[in-house]
């Protein structure tokens, strides 16, 4: 009797139905990750959207996330549990500040991180991933200039590992920025065993102490693979749930955030926007939906398809 079953089996039992797939990524709350047919970086996600052959994806994840798999995927439908679950980096760069940077140079590269609208991947040469970047730019003959965009961390970061030159957009993650040094420092005093490893989203002051950098699949399988037991983890918590399930064994602490909030780690906000009932529900109703013009679409394909071929 449908009343009897849980909202996890009615999730389970609707997917089925409508053909439908669910992308999770790892900073959702757990009860969606248990209910996802996949779950991963923002790489995996995109690969997975470009080759899904369901009629339907529910993507709990961020806008950003779910207008990549539509770029994908322009005739299926792509339903985002809460259309508001946007992404402190997309809204930090907007098309017109970002036209006017690009007249100003017109002569550079444009790259830019996945974290971007739309309209930001229309206008840029290059996308990439965190767990893709510096390969993305190393891509990029040693004469050009480039223009990186919007994460001014990551940027930082990859200008440290390949040497390239860029000229850097000011965007943050509010996330990564949250954490604080001091308290990173005084943990690695209380737990000397412990690894730090940070997501390069992060400021350099925390990347400089972390012992590996990488995307959120690249922390997950440095875990797994490593020989050490302990891990002071720098990226939003929700990874925690998977990681745990990886190393039932080993011993994981979120790094701390500046300020105290009732869990002591950083949580992102508009990723835990999307909550199973929501999820059950746009797919019940089919809704709601991302939705963009034809012509977007095309342009925003193209910097895309060419990430993925590198
Ligand atoms: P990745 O999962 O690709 O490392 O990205 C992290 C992130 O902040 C997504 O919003
Ligand atoms: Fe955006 Fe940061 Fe949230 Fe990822 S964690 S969606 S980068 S605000």
């Amino acid at each position: 009797v449908q009343e009897e079953l849980s909202l996890k089996d009615r999730v389970l039992q609707l997917k089925k139905e409508k053909n439908a797939v669910i992308l999770a990524h790892y900073y959702q709350e757990p009860e969606i990750q248990e209910v996802a047919d996949f779950i991963g970086d923002s790489l995996e996600l995109a690969k997975k959207a470009a080759a899904t052959t369901a009629d339907i994806i529910v993507f709990a994840g961020v806008h950003f996330m779910a207008e990549t798999a539509k770029i994908l995927n322009p005739t299926k439908k792509v339903l985002l549990p809460d259309l508001k679950a946007g992404c402190s980096l997309a809204e930090s760069c907007p098309p017109e500040a970002f036209q006017k940077l690009k007249d100003q140079y017109p002569d550079h590269v444009v790259v830019t991180y996945i974290n971007c609208s739309a309209e930001i991947k229309a206008m840029s040469d290059l996308v990439c991933t965190s767990s893709n970047a510096e390969k993305i730019i190393n891509s990029i003959p040693a004469d050009r200039k480039i223009i990186f965009a919007p994460d001014k961390n990551l940027g930082k970061y990859l200008i440290d590992v390949t040497g390239r030159e860029m000229l850097l957009w000011d965007g943050a993650c509010i996330v990564h920025e949250a954490f604080s040094l001091d308290k990173l420092i005084d943990l690695s005093i209380e737990y000397p065993k412990a690894k730090i490893i940070a997501h390069p989203e992060s400021e350099s002051h925390i990347l400089q102490v972390a012992n590996y950098i990488g995307s959120t699949s690249g922390m997950l399988n440095y875990v797994k693979t490593s020989d050490y037991d302990t891990f002071i983890v720098a990226t939003e918590a929700g990874i925690l749930h998977q990681m745990q399930l990886d190393v039932p064994h080993k011993t994981l602490i979120p790094a701390p955030a500046k300020e105290d909030n009732s869990c002591a780690c950083s949580e992102c906000a508009f990723m835990k926007m999307n909550t199973l009932k929501k999820l059950y529900d746009c797919l019940e109703k089919e809704g709601p939906e991302i939705r963009l013009e034809e012509e977007l679409i095309e342009k925003a394909l193209v910097p895309i398809k060419r990430m993925l071929e590198v």
